[in-house]
């Protein structure tokens, strides 16, 4: 059902590489959402099988306005199919209906579409204009926002893919009406994890908001994504291509992605795996003396009563290192991983091996 939010909109600053985030209700079928977007004779929607039932055809009336030609492709739908593959599909569409570097594409739906699409645009003639349109909250607060694109390797996740920024985000909140529960959840993950990096007070607001937020408020909802993006927005615009401080960004993955890579990808939602590592990540802190257990214990309740798991898989203290030195954070094989230094603030760090293994036993069932 649509909702009748105010529209904010937030700026990511990187020069001529700057681009609004906008957020709001009634987005998708507006024409005037996309009045800005660079002129072209064709535009395609890179979609996949669950979302264009859902939002194709809208977005492609909407579009119509805009561009004489309108196509869209859609993918598979999941994690295990976000590889060549799959991305080969965006390449073979783009070249059967002749677009040339001017084509416009749409990212619609997660972010597993997002970040394919947007490796696509980053690579399709050396690069073509690209707008992110997320449908999931965590499209919404993290993958469509900063420019990261990706596929996965079997040994890796997010190993190959290139840094090309959208030129305009849309995040229409009404969207996640149809969001399932389990992955309105797994995008809590990502909102959570900008409290204890970055900024107790939205810390603070989520715990006292987590019930409307599961409950899919929209007004919670689009408070938590122009929060989320704008927090995300002042890191990448310091740090875009990750030489530090957005590494940040990163707390609670290097345990995740080894969770994703270990199970299989698709076993575990990627933000069901960051969650988890989240509390791994928090614990490992403690160990290294920089949190205190009390602030631990708050950030693993938070994310239990945010339904998400806090216990993670039996992969095994050996399996975890390995996977976790394929790691892009790695350098010459050590580990690196975010730690809280303090509520509020991460830092990356290396850490004995021996500590990082008591943390999986502990955290491990
Ligand atoms: P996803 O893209 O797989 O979407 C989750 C599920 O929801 C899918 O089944 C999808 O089809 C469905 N869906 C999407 N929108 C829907 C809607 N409105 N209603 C109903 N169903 C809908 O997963 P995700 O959680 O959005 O994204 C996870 C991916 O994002 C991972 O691959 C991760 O690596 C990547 N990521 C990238 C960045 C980045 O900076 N580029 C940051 C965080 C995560
Ligand atoms: N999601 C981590 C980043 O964008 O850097």
């Amino acid at each position: 059902m649509a909702t009748t939010l105010p529209t904010h909109q937030v700026k990511i600053n990187l020069g001529e590489r700057s681009y609004p985030i906008e957020v709001g209700s009634g987005l998708l079928d507006n024409p005037a959402t996309w009045a800005s977007t660079p002129a072209a004779a064709t535009a395609l929607i890179v979609t996949n099988t669950t979302v264009a039932p859902l939002y194709a055809r809208r977005l492609v009336q909407a579009l119509q306005a805009r561009y004489k030609a309108v196509h869209t492709v859609e993918l598979p739908d999941g994690e295990e199919h976000k590889n060549w593959q799959t991305l080969n599909l965006v390449f073979d569409k783009l070249l059967g209906q002749g677009s040339d570097r001017k084509t416009v594409l749409f990212a619609l739906g997660g972010g597993v579409v997002g970040d394919m699409a947007g490796f696509a645009a980053a690579s399709y003639m050396r690069g073509v204009p690209f707008i992110q349109v997320p449908t999931t909250l965590l499209a919404q607060v993290d993958s469509s926002v900063g420019g990261k694109t990706a596929i996965n390797h079997p040994m890796g996740k997010n190993m190959i893919g290139a840094f090309y920024q959208p030129q305009l985000v849309v995040c229409d909140i009404d969207t996640l009406a149809t969001l399932p529960p389990r992955e309105l959840s797994a995008g809590l993950a990502e909102v959570i994890k900008y409290g204890p990096i970055a900024d107790m007070q939205f810390l603070a607001w989520i715990e006292s908001h987590i019930d409307s937020l599961l409950a899919g408020d929209p007004a919670a909802l689009a408070h938590v994504v122009v929060r989320s993006c704008e927090i995300k927005a002042g890191v990448v615009g310091q740090d875009e291509r990750e030489a530090g401080l957005r590494a940040i960004l990163n707390f609670g993955h290097t345990f995740g992605h080894a969770i994703e890579a270990g199970l299989g990808y698709g076993k575990w939602l990627h933000g069901e795996a960051v969650g988890c590592g989240m509390v791994m990540a928090a614990q490992l802190s403690l160990r290294l003396g920089l949190v205190d257990a009390p602030f631990a214990d708050r950030l693993t309740a938070l994310l239990r009563k945010a339904r998400l798991p806090v216990v993670g898989p039996r992969l095994g203290a050996q399996r975890y290192l390995e996977l976790m030195r394929v790691d892009k954070k790695a350098e010459a094989g050590e580990i690196k991983f975010v730690v809280l230094d303090g509520p509020g603030k991460a830092i990356v760090r290396g850490a004995p091996d021996a500590l990082v293994r008591e943390v999986i036993e502990q955290c491990c069932e």
